[in-house]
């Protein structure tokens, strides 16, 4: 079967292999790198944690990211699905429907994040940062997230764009989307890091970001690491195994694994690029938190030469990445409803956003109106990311690697990265990625579950 084609299931699935690249990277690319990476990194003390984070990428993200390629490519189905088809009358199928819970938790908040974004483009079209006025950016921010229509509209038109996309389908919705949108999120990207790197006094900033600092590493870097990780390569939500369903046998999963990794660590490598240097150039503490990209960034948007045009690139860009990676956390929702309950795309699409419509209305309003509304001391939008990033993305990775490793063994892993030994792989290569899934990828797990959730 040739790709393009439809699977033998009839199943709608990519085009092509440059199509399946741009889906998957365009999933992990988004406010992760945008918006969460540079945060952390200025928290976490620059370029010690960068370091660490590649570590984790590249020896338990990559292979949890395989695991789950499997997953989905060898069953030819949706989260759910993909258990009951390769461990059938097992229990294992509670893994889709975990991460099918975990991706509805995801989007509710996600949307709500994409949805600011809307709002910056908008101001940022209407100049209204470089405007002169003084920099009460922070104000801005928490009295606009905080009010009760204006981040509602936004959501539901963020949630909207994500949902007419996902109902096109795979191959002419999803891939046509990413092929065009991912490069020219690239191109704005590199664009804005080029001009951030020429500032002036940029130089303390790219030491910040290439220069490690190794005093400043402790146990909570490893830990916020290994979860950026997580988050950034959507791994533990299905999202793998679903987009991993429709691919076809002939495609080389190893490679196209290892390159979605290296392209979301690009991504947010230029993403670090554009905004440390011009945060020390205008003399601003890299530790900001959250708020760096909505608060810090438009400030400085204010002060740059051409920044208002900058700002307009920049949450452009924002915006584009975070439609990239809804649509498809939607489309891990619309397939199991697809699977699960026989509905037809159309009517999973409508059901999975007037779900989700409700609950990003309920987190939005947890900023300001349901403020007192308290789960375990958390609002409903920190609860919603709580659960979903530190309690059932990793919950789903370790099944994930535990049954790709141990269920499914040696035989299939190798069946799959081979396409049935029609491509060579060399044997160590194999045993270190048997290794690397069976026991690393667990353990490195456990220890982040266990030193959270205590
Ligand atoms: N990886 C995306 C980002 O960096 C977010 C994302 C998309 C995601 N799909 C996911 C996160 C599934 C967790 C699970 O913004």
């Amino acid at each position: 079967m040739k790709s393009g084609e439809p699977s033998h299931t009839g199943r709608d699935a990519f085009g092509s292999s440059f199509g399946v690249l741009v889906a998957l990277a365009g999933s992990a690319v988004g406010l992760g790198n945008l918006w969460r990476f540079p945060y952390l990194v200025g928290e976490n003390g620059g370029a010690a944690f960068i370091l660490i984070y590649l570590g984790f990428v590249f020896l338990v993200g990559l292979p949890i990211l395989l695991s789950e390629f499997i997953i989905g490519r060898r069953s030819q189905a949706a989260a759910r699905g993909a258990f009951k088809v390769l461990a059938p009358g097992s229990r294992w199928s509670i893994a889709g429907v975990l991460a099918v819970l975990c991706c509805t938790l995801i989007l509710s908040f996600y949307s709500v994040v994409g949805g600011w974004g809307i709002e910056y483009l908008l101001k940022a079209l209407r100049f209204d940062f470089t405007s002169g006025k003084d920099a009460a950016f922070s104000t801005l921010f928490t009295s606009f997230t905080a009010s009760s229509w204006k981040p509602l509209l936004c959501h539901t038109v963020f949630l909207a764009a994500t949902a007419l996309i996902v109902v096109f389908g795979v191959k002419n919705g999803i891939e046509k989307f990413s092929k065009v949108m991912m490069p020219v999120l690239f191109v704005i990207m590199l664009g804005i890091a080029v001009r951030s790197l020429t500032l002036p006094d940029a130089g303390a900033g790219i030491d910040y970001l290439f220069r490690p600092d190794w005093s400043k590493v402790s146990a909570d870097t490893f830990l916020a690491a290994l979860g950026q990780a997580f988050f950034s390569l959507s791994l533990g939500s299905g999202m793998v195994i679903t987009y991993g369903s429709y691919v076809s046998r002939k495609e080389n999963i190893v490679a196209l694994s290892a390159k979605t990794a290296v392209a979301d660590t690009l991504f947010a490598l230029i993403a670090g690029c554009a905004i440390m240097p011009a945060v020390f150039a205008f003399g601003i503490s890299p530790g900001e938190g959250p708020g760096l990209v909505f608060i810090t960034l438009p400030y400085i948007f204010g002060q740059l030469p051409l920044g208002g045009f900058i700002a307009i690139l920049f949450f452009l860009a924002l915006l584009l990445a975070a439609l990239t990676s809804s649509i498809s956390v939607m489309e891990v929702i619309v397939a199991f409803c697809i699977e699960e309950f026989k509905l037809r795309r159309r009517a999973a699409v409508a059901l999975c956003f007037a779900v989700l419509w409700v609950l990003g209305c309920l987190c939005s309003l947890s900023m300001g109106l349901l403020g007192d509304w308290k789960v375990f001391g958390k609002t409903i939008f920190d609860l919603f990311d709580f659960v979903s990033a530190n309690v059932l993305m990793l919950v789903g990775g370790l099944l994930v690697v535990l049954f790709a490793g141990w269920k499914l063994g040696r035989k299939v892993v190798h069946d799959e990265l081979t396409n049935s030994g029609a491509l060579r792989i060399p044997e160590w290569f194999l045993d270190t990625l048997l290794f690397l899934i069976r026991y690393l990828a667990p353990a490195a797990i456990a220890v982040i579950a266990i030193f959270q959730w205590i």
